[in-house]
């Protein structure tokens, strides 16, 4: 007999998806994020910008996902890692961030080298959204990015989400290179329709139960 799903009274630390397992990061994960990071070469300098001593180390993750975890607890910004479920293999992390406002959350993401390209990206990006309008119960979804980054934006098109504008000589953290940014939104009325919507999704909660909406 299965055990009944419980409500839920705080987000969801553990997702699948038809291909991932998405949950908040552990101390065993440094180890993973660095192997993930250093073996995607170039291809990451831009988002994780490389200081003069070179790429981050092992500590320089470990105090990330200390970091990040601890905001997750907090109910605070949630990092989800991406894991490949037959390898336990590390294919990114993504993001939803409060920086967008009361009733909204920001969606983010990246990916190791070698998972480009398999949609893996929309996937991971699909059970934010599910989760943030079926969970978070937020009205709007922001997620941006750099005038450059094509393959984001694409995500952003896959999604459903609806370009607003280009927004200029903007900072939004620490770590970005400052310039315009593309910024992009999905509506909870909008949501319905989105493939995201559809998107097979099983949630456990910090105690490890399923959970609903
Ligand atoms: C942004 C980023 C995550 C996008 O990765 P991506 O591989 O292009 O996106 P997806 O994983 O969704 O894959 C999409 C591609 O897979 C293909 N695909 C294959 N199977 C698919 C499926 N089941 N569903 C959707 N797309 C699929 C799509 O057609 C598309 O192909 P194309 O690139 O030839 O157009 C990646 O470029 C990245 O990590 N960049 C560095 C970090 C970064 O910039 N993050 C965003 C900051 S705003």
């Amino acid at each position: 007999m299965s055990t009944p799903a419980a409500t839920i009274s705080h987000p969801p630390y553990l997702l699948r998806t038809p291909r991932l397992i998405l949950r908040c990061m552990q101390p065993e994960d440094a180890a993973r994020r660095k192997e993930a990071v250093d073996s995607s070469g170039e291809h990451l300098d831009t988002f994780f910008r490389t200081s003069p001593e070179g790429r981050l180390s092992l500590d320089g993750h470990a105090a990330h996902i200390r970091k990040s975890r601890g905001g997750f607890d907090l109910d605070q910004d949630r990092v989800y890692g991406a894991f490949e479920p037959e390898t336990g293999r590390l294919l990114g992390e993504n993001f939803l961030l409060k920086r967008a406002g009361l009733g909204a959350l920001e969606v983010g993401y990246w990916l190791r080298r070698d998972a480009l390209g398999k949609g893996i990206a929309t996937e991971m990006a699909s059970a934010m959204v599910k989760t943030a309008f079926e969970f978070d119960k937020v009205l709007r979804m922001d997620l941006v990015c750099n005038p450059a980054n094509e393959r984001s934006a694409a995500v952003a098109r896959r999604l459903g989400f609806t370009f607003e504008g280009r927004l200029r000589d903007r900072q939004i953290a620490a770590h970005h290179i400052r310039g315009d940014i593309l910024c992009f939104t999905l509506l909870s009325t909008e949501y319905p329709q989105t493939a995201a919507s559809q998107l097979q999704l099983e949630a456990f909660d910090f105690l490890g139960r399923q959970v609903t909406p």
